[in-house]
């Protein structure tokens, strides 16, 4: 890698960082609340569940996880915290299209 190119990867990947604080999602507050995601979440402390700043730190570097997890929030899948697996949407508050868990998951990476 040249000089040139190692510069504007460390200007990029600073733009980034700063970017990404600046851009937290909106909640989407309607959605939330029909799968009562706070039941067991919150934004910052771990209680029944991992807080979403946890999820957010875990997965936010991983480029696949975005797919994983709105799979996951729709269909299940196995528990990568502990013992305790997340409730199907059918427990939760109805279908979850698949519009609806990328927003979600857009919010929670964005925490
Ligand atoms: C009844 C409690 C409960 C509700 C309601 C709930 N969750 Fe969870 N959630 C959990 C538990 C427990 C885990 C940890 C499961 C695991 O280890 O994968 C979890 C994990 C997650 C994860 C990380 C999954 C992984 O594979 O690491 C995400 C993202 C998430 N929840 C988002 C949501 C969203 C968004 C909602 C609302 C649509 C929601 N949760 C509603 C209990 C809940």
């Amino acid at each position: 890698m040249n000089a040139l190119s190692r510069h504007s990867l460390m200007v990029c990947s600073a733009w980034l960082l700063a970017s990404g604080a600046a851009l937290a999602e909106p909640e989407p507050v309607a959605l939330v609340d029909q799968h009562h995601c706070m039941f067991c979440h919150t934004r910052d402390a771990p209680f029944l569940a991992p807080s979403f700043q946890q999820i957010a730190e875990r997965y936010r570097d991983k480029p696949d996880a975005q797919f994983m997890l709105e799979h996951k929030l729709r269909l299940g899948g196995k528990a990568h915290w502990g013992d305790m697996s997340m409730p199907l949407p059918a427990d939760r508050g109805g279908p979850l299209s698949a519009e609806d868990a990328h927003t979600l998951v857009q919010w929670v990476l964005s925490q």
